[in-house]
């Protein structure tokens, strides 16, 4: 599975088992999300170009390298991927930011598009989608039909958590397509929940439950 990258950092794996504890505040899974998502980001944005830059120091002048934020569009699945979003912007505040609303049918599901709105000229930016949970993979797969459209230059996937069947559903259906996770956990149950999983992600990022 070689488009597949586990993040073992240890404080990323430090920070997730905090958040996988059902007395995990709203208010600490939130900020717990912010600080592992900029750890990620760390990870997934490893080979994004360089471009050199030059510049001033105190001393005289020198050839610095720079990344163009802005050729980076962060795509969120609404709405667990906003709590991602915000500690991935702290990392590249120049990104550019995308939403896609995505619901799942709770009898088939299958995951249903209600909002889409990117950025202008995708077809000449790298795109991370973000969306805490890999789970059934319905959400991913369909976000990355509708991007596709778009012609991005590149797009990687990263999430908190994945299960083997949803890498596989996404691996099959975009197989160009990188992921990026903190962990592979067990399986499904029947409702499309992670086991051991977190819980409901939206409901833990909001507060909603
Ligand atoms: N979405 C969630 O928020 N949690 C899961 O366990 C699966 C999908």
């Amino acid at each position: 599975m070689s488009n597949l990258t586990v993040i073992t950092h240890p404080l990323v794996q430090h920070k997730l088992t905090l958040m996988r504890r059902k007395d995990a505040s709203s208010n600490s899974f939130r900020r717990l999300l912010g600080e592992l998502s900029q750890l990620m980001a760390y990870e997934v944005t490893r080979d994004m170009p360089l471009s050199p830059v030059q510049i001033e120091t105190p001393l005289e002048t020198m050839t610095g390298q720079m990344i163009d934020g802005k050729k980076l569009v962060l795509v969120s699945i609404l709405r667990a991927g906003n709590g991602f979003l915000d500690g991935m912007l702290n990392v590249v505040p120049g990104a550019r930011v995308g939403h896609i609303g995505l619901y799942r049918d709770p009898a088939t599901l299958q995951a249903v598009e209600y909002y889409f709105k990117m950025p202008a000229g995708i077809d000449e930016r790298d795109t991370i989608v973000v969306d805490p949970m890999l789970a059934t993979g319905n959400s991913a797969v369909a976000c990355m039909a509708r991007l596709k459209q778009l012609k991005p230059r590149s797009i990687k996937f990263v999430c908190l958590l994945a299960v083997p069947e949803g890498i596989a559903r996404l691996q099959q259906a975009h197989p160009d397509v990188s992921i990026f996770t903190a962990a592979i956990d067990r399986e499904l149950n029947d409702h499309g929940y992670i086991l051991p999983g977190l819980g409901d992600a939206g409901d833990r990022i909001f507060g909603t439950k």
